[in-house]
């Protein structure tokens, strides 16, 4: 009875483990992002993520090239979380990248990075 319960509990455990690591597709909706990257990141990283939008000019730093699936395919979907919901001085990077979490809801974060993963990048985290 009691080796049953281990089993079970250890059963849970996984299935809980498993649930929080699952890919950003499964936690946001890229249709849904894409509608928040296109009115709140399209200004400075363009329309294609490619770091060109009509506000870049003035930046130095430049804004992160989104579409660059080398680059990004090395940046985990926490650290993308922990960049878009505090901003790039949180994780040692410009000021210029704003804290957006005043703006956009944890879900609207996910389904950014979502649509980052689908189709800018088109890149999964590599791990590494
Ligand atoms: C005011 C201009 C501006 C806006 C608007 C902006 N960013 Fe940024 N972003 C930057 C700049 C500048 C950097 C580069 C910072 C650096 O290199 O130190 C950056 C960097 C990044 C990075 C790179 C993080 C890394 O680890 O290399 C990501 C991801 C990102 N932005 C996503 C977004 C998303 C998603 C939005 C919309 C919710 C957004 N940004 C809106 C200016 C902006």
């Amino acid at each position: 009875m009691k080796k049953l319960l281990t089993t079970m509990l250890f059963s849970i455990a996984i299935i809980a483990v498993s649930a929080t690591i699952g890919s950003a597709e499964d936690k946001g909706d890229a249709a849904k992002g894409k509608a928040s990257y296109d009115s709140t990141c399209v200004a400075c990283h363009g329309a294609e993520g490619k770091g060109d939008g009509v506000a870049s000019a003035a930046l130095d730093p430049k804004p992160r090239d989104l579409s660059d699936g080398a680059y990004v395919s090395t940046i985990s979907n926490e650290r993308l979380y922990k960049v878009i919901s505090e901003g790039g001085a949180a994780v040692g990077l410009s000021p210029l990248m704003a804290a957006w979490s005043g703006v956009l809801s944890e879900q609207d974060i996910w389904n950014v990075i979502a649509y980052i993963r689908q189709d800018v990048c088109k890149c999964q985290y590599d791990g590494k």
